[in-house]
């Protein structure tokens, strides 16, 4: 059987786009899943940086993507509009990954899901419950598939600590502490235009990672958070939320404190300090499970700073471009499998219904998007809103100092300010 494969556009062309998703996406033009690929980002030059990249293009001789819009345009013209013209030409039921930065998520999602489009977004998928919940519905009316790309879900760790939970190998989860530092240097980044005090925080940013990991390894609803934030200005003068500290209660009384920031120290060697702990209760024990995120076993030390540090704790399991069997070089790691599972969910709908008339293909797409709801594996708007509810709380909490802000489920799960 031949596959059928999607044609993939990306909205955004920067950080993320960059390290992890177009070598993904590459890969998986090689593997027979994806067909032809478009990026639209906001101006042509970060497309024009994608397309040099030496990296990329010795991984992937011979590949390569349309630019919207195109390189012929001058570098500093926008075209805040241009994705909607770039998703309306694609065939129906195609692929839409969405790469932009947080808040902008949402109207991106409609318009691909209004096309008749899959859709893959980074995280955290949107930033309120009810924008959660209208996409849910309206993906599911339309059978379309949506998934959030909370790659580390697909950590080994992760999926290993989820797997002996379920079996009652800890007991239940009571006491916990995550913290993910990205770097300093993230302040020079275009992360100074948008990364404001009115828009988002470290929380929000990459805290929820944490957040939806506890809730994917112990199916634990939160109730409660508070955030408190630490202002500081960007290099170019703008307001943000430098470092937060964010506590969340669950359901049975647990607790989880989660700091985060940008600000581990570009010269230090892990290139950012994350991990988790988590401690639980037992019949007259307790039991516990700990990752370090940040040093995994490998270090190096290089001849030439690699960034700026020499010395570095370098991590093979979340996303690296290595030798393989064809040409150029293969993404491994959980970053790749994330992306890979989310596109091949929507290649394997898609071959499903193939041949069928156009209700019993509604039908049966319906049917499919249930049972990855259900899987629990890969996160989508069914499965991980409880992400959008602690997002939405986490926000009116950090620009109300910290205030506790309960989460209320039932019919028409909302947030409130305690
Ligand atoms: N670990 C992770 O999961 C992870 C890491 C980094 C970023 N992200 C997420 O990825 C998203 C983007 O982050 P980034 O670091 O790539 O940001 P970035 O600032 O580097 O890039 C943002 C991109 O969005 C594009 N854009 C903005 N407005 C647009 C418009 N109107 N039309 C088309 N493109 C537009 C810009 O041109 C730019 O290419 C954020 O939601 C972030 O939370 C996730």
């Amino acid at each position: 059987m031949t596959q059928r494969t999607l044609d993939v556009t990306i909205i955004g062309g920067g950080m993320i786009t960059n390290d992890l998703i177009l070598p993904s996406i590459y890969h998986l033009q090689r593997m027979g899943v994806v067909g032809k690929i478009n990026i639209c980002a906001l101006n042509n030059a970060p497309l024009r940086a994608l397309k040099k990249n030496r990296e990329l293009r010795e991984a992937f001789p011979k590949q390569d993507f349309e630019a919207f819009p195109s390189l012929s345009l001058g570098a500093n013209k926008t075209f805040p509009d241009l994705y909607k013209e770039v998703i309306g030409a694609m065939q129906p039921r195609q692929a839409v990954v969405v790469a932009v930065p947080d808040w902008f998520h949402y109207p991106i999602i409609m318009e691909a899901l209004c096309h008749n489009q899959h859709v893959l977004s980074v995280k955290p998928l949107v930033l309120e419950y009810k924008q959660d919940a209208e996409i849910e519905a309206l993906a599911l009316e339309k059978g379309l598939f949506v998934g959030v790309e909370y790659h580390k879900r697909f950590d080994r760790r992760a999926l290993l600590a989820k797997h002996q939970y379920a079996q009652g190998q800890f007991g239940e989860f009571i006491m916990g502490e995550a913290k993910l530092h990205e770097p300093y240097y993230y302040r020079h980044s275009n992360f100074q235009n948008w990364f404001t005090c009115d828009r988002t925080d470290p929380f929000t940013y990459v805290g929820c990672h944490y957040v939806d990991l506890v809730y994917f390894i112990t199916g634990l609803k939160p109730v409660s958070v508070s955030v408190d934030g630490v202002k500081g200005k960007f290099p170019n003068g703008n307001v943000g939320f430098l470092w937060s500290s964010g506590r969340v209660r669950y359901e049975n009384g647990a607790l989880l404190t989660v700091t985060d920031g940008l600000g581990y120290p570009d010269d230090a060697a892990g290139s950012n300090d994350q991990g988790l702990i988590m401690y639980c209760e037992g019949q007259d024990r307790s039991g516990m499970i700990h990752h370090d995120d940040h040093e995994r076993g490998v270090r190096y030390c290089y001849l030439e700073p690699s960034g700026t540090a020499r010395y570095r704790y370098v991590s093979p399991d979340f996303f690296r471009l290595v030798p393989w069997e064809g040409p150029g070089a293969k993404p491994i790691g959980y970053g790749y499998d994330s992306i890979a599972a989310n596109l091949q969910a929507m290649q394997r709908i898609e071959e499903e219904v193939s041949g069928m008339d156009d209700e019993s293909s509604r039908k049966r797409r319906r049917k499919l998007i249930h049972e990855i709801d259900h899987g629990g594996v890969i996160a989508t708007p069914a499965n991980s809103y409880i992400n959008e509810l602690v997002v939405e709380a986490a926000r009116l909490s950090i620009v109300n100092d910290g205030v506790r802000v309960d989460i209320l489920y039932g019919d028409n799960p909302h947030v409130k300010k305690a």
